[in-house]
């Protein structure tokens, strides 16, 4: 349990949520005051977007996947470009900045990628992620992508529902919970080493969903981005996009996957649970403590849009949370 006297390294400020858009709006005062000069901030952010610079000479040489669109899946309004999703992350394993995590995960090395899953299942089975991406029937979906901090995107992923997955292992019936948990490497993710982290923070991150959830047609296994595999920053090789739920939920680089009777613990939600609840639904009448949730900003732009109920998906998922 976190002790919330102290402020600690990975407590986001109420300004976190604000910050974006004061860049974005910085930006354009720049623009309009054709100012030749910019602060190291500025400098920093305008690579956001940029489409040649080493990142994306990195991203350009990762192998293509191919797969067709799903026309059920689809976004009224533009996508996030490639540029700027791939440079405004979150990998706490790596930084606690958005801009370079790209640059500190560059030690880090995805492939090749076993994933275990096990637990309360029939069927326990360790699968090599390449074989997982040959087999499985791929498929690019393009979904909203909503954060906790009040930011929004829209990317297409590529990947498997995740109920293809549980299916083959067949879960029992005991099982009512899936967690998922991230690889644990001090070496290649320096937030991991002790020393470098606050003996509170709970390594390696861990999520769950209930078995509903898991099986719900939205739940994805992503294992790729814009037409190729899932750059390093994104979660390579493997991991989970459940476009309802804000993006904490969305663990990356996933090394297990276990069928349990029991809710199982999570990091946010173990560092402040007051703050980041289990299930994490987004929902724009249910404040964060800190800030509101009722609008959004889209990265990259000045545009601010009122948030959705479960992100614009209650079509699919409303019925899970349906009280009876
Ligand atoms: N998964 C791991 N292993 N470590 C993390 O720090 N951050 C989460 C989620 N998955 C995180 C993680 C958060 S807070 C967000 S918003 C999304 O990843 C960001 O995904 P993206 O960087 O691909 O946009």
């Amino acid at each position: 349990m976190a002790d919330f006297r102290k402020k600690r390294e990975w407590e986001l400020p109420a300004s976190t949520a604000t910050r974006e858009s004061a860049y974005w709006g910085r930006r354009d005062f720049i623009k309009v005051a054709g100012l030749a000069t910019i602060g190291v901030a500025g400098l920093a952010y305008s690579q956001l977007g940029a489409t040649s610079t080493p990142m994306m000479e990195e991203i350009a040489r990762l192998p293509k996947l191919d797969a067709p669109g799903n026309e059920k899946y689809r976004v009224h309004g533009d996508m996030t470009k490639e540029s700027v999703a791939a440079r405004y992350n979150n990998f706490y394993e790596f930084s606690r900045y958005k801009d370079d995590v790209w640059e500190h995960a560059r030690d880090f090395q995805p492939y090749p990628w076993q994933l275990e899953v096990g637990g309360l299942v029939n069927r326990p089975r360790t699968y090599d992620v390449d074989e997982l991406v040959r087999r499985m029937p791929l498929e690019e979906r393009i979904y909203r992508f909503r954060c906790v901090e009040a930011w929004s995107m829209v990317v297409p992923w590529i990947g498997f529902p995740l109920s293809a997955l549980l299916k083959e292992v067949e879960p029992t019936s005991q099982a009512k919970y899936v967690k998922f948990t991230t690889f644990f490497d001090p070496e290649v993710a320096p937030r991991q080493q002790e020393g470098n982290w606050y003996s509170s923070e709970p390594w390696p991150y861990t999520e769950g969903l209930t078995i509903a959830e898991a099986a719900n047609e939205l739940t994805m296994l992503s294992v790729g981005i814009y037409g190729h595999v899932l750059p390093k920053q994104h979660g390579a090789p493997i991991r989970l996009v459940v476009p309802w739920k804000y993006g904490f939920k969305n663990i990356k680089s996933i090394v297990k996957i276990e069928l349990a009777a029991k809710r199982p613990e999570t990091f946010w939600n173990t560092l402040a649970p007051n703050e980041y609840g289990f299930v994490s639904n987004v929902n724009p009448k249910v404040p964060h403590p800190r800030w509101s949730q009722a609008n959004e900003r889209v990265i990259c732009t000045v545009q601010r849009q009122p948030t959705l109920l479960y992100n614009g998906y209650a079509a699919q998922v409303a019925h899970l949370y349906a009280k009876t």
